[in-house]
């Protein structure tokens, strides 16, 4: 893994956004894969600037989001369906059915994987994908535990993470979603490159676990040691 430290948060969204701007420029039609969360808000308003003073050129872009709550309308503000068109999508020249999300109120949850997972798979795979870092090393929503999920699949999110969410959902713990659809450890691992952002001294012991020598899913982290080719921008601040 190449690990890049700088000292702002400026700095390391202005970088991260001119790795994905490289990607654009070199292939137009790069299927990219995004986050959530708060670190990538800095890397998302860099990408409109991009677009709107620089004419970067996001109309053949092809995007996947790594997870979605399910059982929560997209029109709600706390989606992340909501949050990507806040954040990017309605700032730079993308083409609606070019954005690509888990459906979280598909009927059939299982069937919405995996045809997740195809629509991937037949978009030529992510060439070029974002990822953040929790506090216990998860990445998507591929909590700590005893193996690597592979796929798309549903999840069940830890009581600690329903109740971090509930001040999101008006304090109101049965508005929290319970369950989410994250791409797998696999899906994640098939994208042809990593960018992963780490914002804070708070992140260091996920990042340390990340890259100790036992690769292990307590840490769902540790996986990319595997991967060829994963490049982290860590700032403190
Ligand atoms: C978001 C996601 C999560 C976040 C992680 C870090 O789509 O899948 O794994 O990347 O929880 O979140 P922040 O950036 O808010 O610290």
């Amino acid at each position: 893994m190449k690990i890049i430290e700088v000292d702002s948060y400026e700095k390391m969204s202005a970088l991260a956004a001119d790795v994905i701007a490289a990607q654009v420029i070199t292939k137009p039609h790069a299927v990219l894969g995004f986050a959530t969360g708060s670190t990538p808000i800095g890397t998302y308003v860099a990408l409109a600037k991009k677009c709107r003073e620089d004419g970067l050129d996001f109309s053949d872009i092809t995007t996947f989001n790594l997870d979605e709550y399910c059982a929560l309308e997209i029109s709600h503000p706390q989606s992340y369906y909501a949050f990507m068109w806040e954040n990017l999508f309605s700032h730079i020249n993308i083409k609606k059915e070019n954005v690509h999300l888990p459906n979280g109120m598909a009927a059939d949850i299982d069937k919405e994987c995996e045809n997740y997972e195809k629509m991937i798979e037949e978009a030529g795979g992510v060439d070029l994908q974002l990822l953040g870092i929790g506090h216990n090393g998860h990445i998507g929503f591929n909590e700590p535990g005893d193996s690597f999920i592979s796929a798309t699949h549903r999840v069940d999110l830890t009581q600690r993470t329903i109740e971090a969410n509930c001040r999101f959902f008006e304090n109101d713990l049965n508005k929290v979603p319970k369950q989410a659809i994250t791409m797998g450890i696999g899906t994640i691992m098939k994208a042809k490159n990593i960018l992963m952002l780490i914002r804070g001294e708070d992140k260091l012991e996920a990042m340390k676990a990340m890259l100790a020598k036992e690769v292990h899913p307590s840490c769902q982290a540790s996986v990319l040691q595997y991967h060829p080719n994963v490049t982290v921008i860590y700032t403190a601040n």
